[in-house]
């Protein structure tokens, strides 16, 4: 799990360079990946840890969601992705997808899902390429009222 923490704050490092607004890699606590190895042992998701032989090189967690609006409640979400930097490009992703889907089968649910920041170019076309597809929106403006819709206007 220690090794599962470093590679959460190289993802967090990574958002932060797209994203200055996120905390520094270094303030993410190790709490945050242990929370994510009871979520695996609850049995309400699962946290998947790819290794080679001088330890692991990427991890995925993911999380089985309900939504009362469908008629498949059941899907699955996937919380955190990331392939160390060397490893990258060799197919480690691609697999640690497979196995989410497989927990996904397993569990019934209807769908895969996950989320990334707009600015994470790369990671849209990674998610392309393994078959994922836009299916909601988030959109999101700074709290501080009608001044941001003026100046988006005047854009
Ligand atoms: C996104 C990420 C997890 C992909 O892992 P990976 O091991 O490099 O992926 P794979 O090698 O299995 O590649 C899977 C597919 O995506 C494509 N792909 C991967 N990285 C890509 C990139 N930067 N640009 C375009 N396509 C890419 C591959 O070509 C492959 O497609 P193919 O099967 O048609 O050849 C990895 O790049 C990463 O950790 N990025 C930094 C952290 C991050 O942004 N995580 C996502 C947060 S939401």
């Amino acid at each position: 799990m220690d090794a599962v923490h470093r590679l959460s704050q190289e993802l967090q490092a990574s958002d932060r360079q797209l994203r200055p607004s996120r905390v520094p890699a270094r303030s993410l606590p190790r709490s945050y990946v242990d929370g994510l190895r009871s979520i695996d042992r609850r049995g309400g998701g699962r946290l998947f840890v790819a290794d080679s032989s001088t330890g692991p090189v990427a991890y995925l967690a993911c999380a089985l969601e309900s939504d009362p609006f469908e008629s498949n409640p059941l899907a699955v979400k996937i919380t955190d992705f990331v392939v160390t930097g060397r490893w990258r490009r060799k197919g480690v992703g691609s697999a640690l997808i497979d196995a989410a889907e497989n927990f996904a089968r397993e569990r019934n649910a209807r769908s895969i899902a996950i989320t990334t920041l707009a600015e994470n170019a790369q990671a849209r076309r990674a998610y392309r390429a393994l078959g994922f597809r836009e299916s909601a929106m988030t959109l999101a403006r700074p709290t501080g009222g009608q001044k941001f819709r003026r100046a988006a206007k005047k854009r």
